[in-house]
Parts: structure tokens; sequence; C-alpha cells
């Protein structure tokens, strides 16, 4: 028998929002139409990432923990190809169809509210996998904050191809064996729907978070080879916090992809030098490969701006290795100063930190039981994670509430994030 991915679920099992999305489902898309399914709900969750950062799109590693919030589609299968969608979040309708896809992509997303875009690019993608999709109307619905750094966006694009595996009734299935897509296949194509409906040249850390999460465990994820191995990331005397710094600035974006350029840069740079005067026949085809010893050799020889960005990759991938080592040892405790040195080299080198991030990181630094803290995601605004002792908990809270707002003028709030499961489905009653 085939391992199903995101496997159907007894109702009983399903997360809180899923309760709730099949509840509001009947009452606002109520116009009587003929469904061809039952009712049924599809979810996944969003992530945080421990560490690695901007690792991801540099063939690196990252180590992120998918988390116990949810993007959620509750509804029913269409005998049309139309999909119709109400956004609890925006209080919002959207409406497209598979008629043409994934070519009418372009033309139909540029109608669309920037949410169902999203949606939109992993059905485009799906379809160009093959899948054999059936229109349905849903409600969207979920606890993962949105644009609050926890990556709603990739929880959306997972739970959308989930919620066609379920109304498609069997007609394509997402597992291990036997099925037409695999779970890292599933990220791959969600991936690339970020990017058609964003324009971010995004890597791969927040869908195979979303794809791969499982209760109290991390995922060491090689960026290249994507091959994964969970890490036991279950300390009860320990919590982990994400503190979102309530910014989100246009900038990041472009800021994203020029970061991305300035590494195939630096990568392509190392590569000359390299095969110049090493003779060693190594190939460098990213930053991945660039050692240590290559970077101190060579490193001077790059202009210093690029130098920097690769430095700080080189050093952050080492990072992520070290800490997977202290997780398999169940030394998570220790994973706390390579946190500190993430945020440093973020902020220095990498230069994709903000006043506010900074300010949220110097405020953890003074509170004892705070054992690592750092800016995540892709930056300029977002959240900060926040590895911390439960006695430290309401101490960390305080100092924010009292300081953050004095030296910004903003207002922060803080999340407590559990190791969650992966994605899932399930036929209502
Ligand atoms: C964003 C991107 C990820 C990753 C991080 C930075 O979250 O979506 O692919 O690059 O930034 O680590």
């Amino acid at each position: 028998m085939s391992t199903h991915f995101g496997t159907m679920t007894a109702s009983v099992n399903m997360p809180e929002p899923a309760r709730d999305a099949l509840n509001i489902f009947p009452i606002v898309i109520n116009d009587g139409i003929q469904y061809a399914s039952t009712l049924g709900a599809a979810w996944a969750s969003g992530r945080v990432n421990l560490i690695g950062e901007h690792t991801d799109y540099n063939d690196g590693y990252v180590l992120p923990i998918a988390i116990d919030r949810v993007v959620v589609f509750a509804g029913q299968a269409r005998s049309d190809g139309i999909v119709r969608l109400w956004s609890t979040h925006f209080q919002a309708f959207a409406q497209f169809s598979l008629e043409g896809l994934p070519e009418t992509f372009e033309q139909q997303s540029h109608i669309l509210p920037a949410w169902a875009r999203y949606i939109l690019g992993v059905i485009a993608e799906l379809t160009r996998a093959g899948a054999v999709l059936r229109g349905f109307d849903a409600v969207v619905h979920g606890d993962v904050p949105v644009g609050g750094g926890m990556s709603s966006s990739a929880a959306i694009e997972v739970a959308t191809a989930q919620a066609c595996m379920l109304f498609s009734n069997g007609r394509f299935t997402i597992g291990t064996e036997g099925t037409t897509l695999t779970p890292l296949e599933v990220a791959a194509l969600c991936q690339r729907a970020e990017h058609i409906a964003s324009g971010v040249r995004s890597g791969i850390l927040d869908q195979a978070a979303s794809c791969l999460g499982r209760p109290g465990q991390a995922i060491l994820l090689d960026c290249r080879s994507l091959e994964y191995r969970y890490l036991p990331f279950d300390a009860p005397g320990l919590s982990l916090l994400v503190i979102d710094t309530g910014v989100r600035r246009e900038l990041a974006n472009s800021a994203y992809n020029e970061r991305r350029r300035q590494c195939e840069e630096a990568a392509q740079m190392f590569h000359d030098i390299i095969v110049q005067q090493d003779q060693a026949g190594h190939t460098i085809h990213a930053l991945r490969d660039v050692t240590r010893e290559q970077f101190a050799r060579y490193g001077s020889q790059l202009p210093d701006l690029l130098r920097r960005r690769a430095g700080y990759v080189i050093a952050e991938d080492a990072r992520v290795l070290s800490a997977a080592k202290l997780l398999e040892e169940g030394l998570i405790e220790q994973v706390g100063p390579l946190l500190w040195q993430s945020h440093a080299g973020l902020r220095d080198e990498y230069e994709v930190s903000s006043v506010e991030l900074d300010t949220l990181v110097e405020i953890a630094w003074q509170v004892p039981g705070v054992l690592g803290a750092r800016m995540m995601g892709g930056g300029f605004g977002g959240c900060t994670i926040n590895l911390v002792h439960n006695e430290a908990i309401e101490a960390l809270s305080q100092a924010v509430d009292r300081e953050y707002p004095a030296r910004t003028g903003l207002q922060a709030s803080i999340d407590i994030c559990r190791a969650g499961s992966g994605p899932g489905n399930a036929w209502s009653g």
C-alpha cells in the first residue's frame, strides 16, 4: 500500500481551523449548486527556520521546523472547471477557471487579488505537471499570521495542492510510493508558483518545510540534493518564540533578488579564480561548493561587497551543520550561540536586517534565559526567532512590551510555536 502524503484523517484529528472552516463554508457559499463531492478540508503548516538563512538558493543547508499553525481549504468539488474561493482573512471572494492553464495563468492572475494568485499559481503548476484537476468551491481560512514571517504563502501553496488532491477524488495523489507526485515534487512546484505569483526568486526552504513537517522534529534539508533528515526538536523546558516587528517593506522583494544575483556572481568569481589557480579540477556551481579554506585563501580577490555576502553564506552553512549535530546529540541549548552569530552575519555582512529586527534581537540579548535570537526569513522586516527557557518567556515578553515601542514607535507581537505535522486532508463527518 502506498504511503499517502497528507493522509486522510478522521475529522476528529483535524486541526481546529479546519473544523472552523467546515462550519463557515455553508454560511458564506450557499447558492445551492449541485456539488460533485461531500464537504472536505485540506491544510498545510507554516514554518519557522531555526537556522540557515539565505542558504537555500545557494544550494546549501537549512534547518526549518513546520509549525502548529495551518492554512486550510474547506469546501466541495464542483462538476465544472471553476474554482471559487472566500478568504476569511481578507474577507473577499476570488474566482478563476482551470480552462487553458497553465497558459492562461498571466491573463487570469492579472485580475485576481494577491492572495489568490498563489493558489492559481499552484494550480497552473499542477496542471503543467500533468495532474488531472476538478473545480471546487472553498473557504480559505487558518491561523498562520499573514505576512508574519511564518510563511503563510508556502502554507497556502501546499494547502492548495492538498485541496486539489482531495477534490480531484483520487485522480491524482501525493505520497512516497506509486503516487502522481512526491512531497518534494510538490514543494518544488509550489516554489515555482511562488516565483510566478510574486516575482521573487525564492528558494525551496518554506515549501519543503511545510511539506515535510513532523511533530517534535526539525528537518535538515540539503537544498542541492533535496535529501533530508529529521532531527529531534523536543525540549520540554525550552520554547521557540516568534516576535513580529510589525514592519513589512516593499524593498524586501527587490533586495532578495539582488542578494541572489550577488551570490551567483560571487560563486562565478570563485569558480574562475579556483579553476585558474587551483588546477584541481574543482568546479564551483554555487557558494555551497566554496570551502572555508578556499574562502580564506581567495576571498580577498573578490570586491568587498561580494566577499562579505559570500562569507556570510559559507559561515551560515557551517552553522547549520553544527546546529544539526547539536540537535542530534540532544544539546538544543547549545544552538543558542549559533543564532546570535547568524544574526550578526545577516546584519553586518549580508545586510538584510533592519533597525526593528536589530532592536528585537538586542532586547532579547539582555534577558537572562534567552539562549539565542536572530532575524528570520528574507529580512528587512518580518520577525525574529528566539530560543528561550520557559521561565524566561514572561521576562522577554515584558522587555519587548517595555522597550520596543519606546525605541521604534511600533508594537511587536509574540507567538509561541511548536513543531507541527505535515499537510493533511479529510472528508467531513
Ligand atoms: C524567504 C524565502 C526562502 C529563503 C528565506 C531566507 O523566506 O522564501 O526561500 O530564501 O527567505 O532564508
